[in-house]
């Protein structure tokens, strides 16, 4: 679900639009103004105009802002942000040309360049879409947060223990505040999963024993370094492979696996994970720091494990998958179907087909109508801590606590938001590097 970029030059929409647009909403509203129309009932009609902003052009952010359009006629895009004009100016040129278009109204002062853009994106709207790299979500949504904004919220949605204690403190903060918090962890919103874990939940496999999962894929892609770039302008675009930036790919990739083990356990993190991992194929100076594959093993209180592996090599196999292990059968996640321990299916989903990334922008919108609230905000963040301590075990060699990493004083913040010099941590090394 990642739109194509173009390049395509559109001419910028005039202000005109923008006028236009505020005119046939009724609004010469201030910010404050359309906050106060949030109040739930507000949208009861379906009549007034949601404005919705993106911060993060990129292309999940664009899928997300298309989605977004699709999901209620009264959606408006009207801002836009990102550190670099060539990315927005790309994802606003893909979303011209898509069906929702005429619902586009980014003008060019609502298209906002540089480390603050997502400030200004906040301020002018009323629900913004949070898709850049996951190091920046925990300073994004809590802005959202702390302005009253509803937000749909990319994973991972932090890369440190420092992140998820700041995201733990933000969702309960838009629990208090009523605001709706969407994940887009997407499985969570895929219907024959859905159904699949009501399965599991309500006892059809017994206890469950222990769970395996899988991502191991190829490789993803990489940006070649511009001599015109700085350091940090490099990470930025290269983001994948700097761990301050996305976390790993245990975090950036496979917190989808981790995140449907914890659903299994109803939200019930584990307690400790061990494990390991390291950087075989990519090891190029253009992969950053990154592993390119770990094999974590999860453990609850109970003893039951969760056995945990992701890869990202090109010419291997590929095995995206998740199965769960009960007293009375075993679930194939994937395939939606649940076998007895003689190998009879006894249960599979025959249930209509959905396109998750959809269903989450039509619930998020729908419960603003209504107003009503969702906040995935506790699994979102649990999920993220369980792929952090995966990676903080493989890369310090150590057993890792559920407490260690959620306290853990390991800030991967660089020392300023700006485009200066900043040079590559070594490869973490089992045995050598400490936890900290
Ligand atoms: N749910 C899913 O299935 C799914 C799929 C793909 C990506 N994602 C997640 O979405 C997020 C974005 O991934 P992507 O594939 O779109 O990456 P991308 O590189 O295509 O887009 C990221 C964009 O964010 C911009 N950006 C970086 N730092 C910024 C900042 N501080 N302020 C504003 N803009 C900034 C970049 O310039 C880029 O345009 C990641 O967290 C990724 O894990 C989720």
């Amino acid at each position: 679900m990642r739109p194509a970029a173009t390049d395509r030059p559109t001419p910028a929409r005039s202000s005109t639009n923008r006028r236009t647009f505020l005119k046939s909403c009724g609004a010469a509203a201030t910010t404050a103004a359309l906050a106060h129309r949030l109040a739930p009932a507000a949208y009861a009609a379906g009549s007034d105009i949601i404005r919705v902003g993106l911060v993060g052009c990129g292309g999940r952010g664009t899928g997300a802002a298309a989605q977004a359009l699709n999901a209620d006629p009264g959606v408006r895009l009207v801002a836009m942000g990102d550190t670099f004009k060539d990315r927005l100016q790309s994802s606003l040129n893909n979303l011209r040309q898509q069906a929702a278009k005429d619902r586009v109204l980014v003008d060019d002062d609502h298209q906002f360049v540089g480390f603050d853009a997502y400030k200004h994106v906040i301020d002018a709207v009323d629900v913004v879409l949070l898709a850049t790299p996951p190091h920046f979500r925990p300073q994004h949504l809590r802005y959202a947060v702390e302005q009253g904004k509803h937000a749909f919220v990319e994973k991972p949605v932090a890369v440190d223990g420092p992140g998820v204690r700041k995201m733990f403190d933000i969702v309960e903060l838009a629990r208090q505040k009523k605001l709706t918090i969407v994940s887009g962890l997407c499985w969570r919103y895929h219907y024959g999963m859905r159904a699949t874990f009501e399965q599991i939940h309500s006892g059809t496999i017994g206890e469950i024993t222990a769970m395996q999962c899988s991502y191991n894929t190829r490789g993803l892609w990489v940006r070649k370094r511009q001599p015109e770039w700085s350091d940090m302008e490099w990470q930025i675009r290269n983001w994948l492979y700097f761990t301050w930036l996305s976390g790993d790919h245990i975090v950036e990739q496979h917190v989808h696996s981790l995140d449907k083990t914890l659903w299994a356990m109803q939200d019930q993190p584990p307690v400790r994970c061990s494990g390991t991992g390291g950087r075989q194929v990519r090891t190029a100076p253009e992969y950053g720091h990154i592993y390119d594959h770990f094999a974590i093993v999860y453990e609850y209180p109970n003893g039951m494990k969760i056995f945990s592996r992701c890869r990202q090599q090109n010419g291997c196999a590929v095995d995206v998958s998740d199965h769960v292990f009960g007293t009375k059968g075993r679930v194939d996640v994937f395939r939606h179907t649940i076998y007895d321990w003689k190998g009879n299916v006894i249960w599979k989903y025959r249930g209509s087909k959905n396109n998750m990334y959809q269903t989450e922008h039509d619930e998020l919108f729908a419960a603003i109508r209504k107003g009503e609230t969702i906040n995935n905000g506790d699994y979102m963040t649990k999920s993220t801590l369980m792929a952090i301590m995966g990676r903080m075990a493989a890369y310090t060699g150590q057993n890792i606590t559920w407490e260690q990493a959620l306290n853990s004083q390991q800030d991967l913040s660089p020392p300023e938001y700006d485009w200066i010099d900043l040079p590559v941590p070594p490869v973490a090394m089992p045995g050598i590097t400490p936890f900290v």
